[in-house]
């Protein structure tokens, strides 16, 4: 039950959004201009020249001094967190205490202490408020790819190889820490939601440092995910590979492979050469799989409902890059300890 489950076509959803950086304001874009049943009526953000710079293109939006002005807003249905990942818990506590959905960024909060928090939060408000921005699982080659799974196509899957490329990150306040806990995170949830089972252990090796790395970054590094029914993951997260954002990922089953397809338009033959293009970073990429995340929320704010990557996922991918960090740091495999699902957090994917 909804405010506007009773209308017979239900009004906009009114989206307020805390944090209107890089991905906040690309969001603000689709919703705008992309998406429909959704509306942008108040942002927040620390920097409040950026957010007044933002809504000066949305008319009649309201600046909120605070985020917590803005989640009190009774002009605001649901909240779209796009802050940094340290102020995200409070902020999608303040949500769920208001009683409001929140879509939160990636990763839920820094801590997996700090994602039971909210689940905590959200098992006491006794509905599901929260979705969490794993975009991938609405990405049209991952579809494909489970769909693969799911229908036999390729037998048991043993193994999976991922490789997640950036150009390059910025050359001050990314760690070699980050490349685990922001980036390869991705492939954590994905693989989780992939294989419909969750990771038991991860290990992490070392390769040679590449010389395009800022100081003090070890890059790349591969992570070894074992998932619960014995299926291995390798995962290389290579943040400054300098040629292009490219994501790959191939399954390897008892009796085929399933792959990820290049995502170039068009392939150009010419003068005893072919060749495509590849994406200049995550935006470029994963455009789609943004729109439809995105899309699937308001969809289901407006119905009452929460189908996306839940509070519960937040935190098993904090629990899993917790023990990551830790093999990091000792060269250990580290078991991942997490306590059993909650049934409330029972779902079909
Ligand atoms: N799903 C994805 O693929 C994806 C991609 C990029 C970023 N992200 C996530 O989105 C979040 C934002 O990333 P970004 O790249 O847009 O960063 P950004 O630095 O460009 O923007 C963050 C904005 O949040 C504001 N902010 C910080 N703390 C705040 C607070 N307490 N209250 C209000 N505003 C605050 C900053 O001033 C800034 O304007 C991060 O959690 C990041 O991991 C996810």
């Amino acid at each position: 039950m909804t405010a506007f489950s009773h209308l017979p076509n239900p009004p906009v959803v009114r989206v307020g959004v805390i944090g209107v950086g890089l991905i906040g304001q690309d969001h603000i874009r689709r919703i705008t201009q992309v998406l429909t049943g959704g509306a942008v009526v108040a942002v927040n953000d620390v920097d409040a020249a950026r957010a007044g710079q933002v809504a000066a293109g949305l008319p009649g939006a309201t600046v909120h001094a605070t985020a917590a002005d803005l989640i009190a807003d009774t002009g605001v249905d649901a909240v779209l967190v796009a802050s940094w990942g340290p102020a995200h818990e409070e902020q999608v506590l303040a949500a769920i205490a208001a009683g409001k959905p929140v879509f939160c960024e990636k990763p839920l909060a820094p801590s997996s202490e700090a994602c039971l928090r909210i689940m905590d939060a959200e098992l006491a408000a006794g509905r599901r408020l929260v979705q969490v921005g794993f975009m991938r699982r609405y990405d049209a080659g991952y579809l494909a790819m489970k769909a693969a799974l799911e229908d036999g196509s390729i037998g048991v899957p043993l193994l999976m190889h991922c490789a997640h490329r950036n150009p390059q990150v910025p050359p001050y306040g990314f760690t070699t820490d980050m490349i685990i806990s922001d980036s390869a995170v991705h492939e954590i949830d994905l693989v989780r939601w992939l294989f419909g089972e969750e990771i038991v252990a991860a290990s992490v090796l070392v390769p040679r440092r590449s010389g395009q790395a800022p100081a003090g970054m070890q890059d790349p590094l591969i992570l070894l995910l074992e998932m619960a029914n014995g299926a291995l993951v390798d995962d290389e997260v290579f943040l400054n590979a300098q040629y292009g954002y490219d994501v790959r990922g191939e399954v390897v089953g008892e009796t085929g492979t399933v792959a990820l397809a290049d995502v170039s338009e068009v392939t150009v033959r010419a003068a005893g050469r072919y060749g495509g293009r590849i994406p200049v970073d995550w935006r470029d990429r994963f455009i789609r799989a943004y729109d439809a995340e995105l899309q699937d929320w308001l969809t289901a704010v407006a119905a009452g409902a929460s189908t996306g990557p839940s509070a519960w996922d937040g935190y098993a991918a904090a629990a899993v890059t917790d023990s990551a960090l830790a093999a990091l740091r000792t060269g250990q495999r580290t078991a991942v300890t997490m306590p059993e699902r909650p049934d409330f957090y029972a779902k079909a994917d």
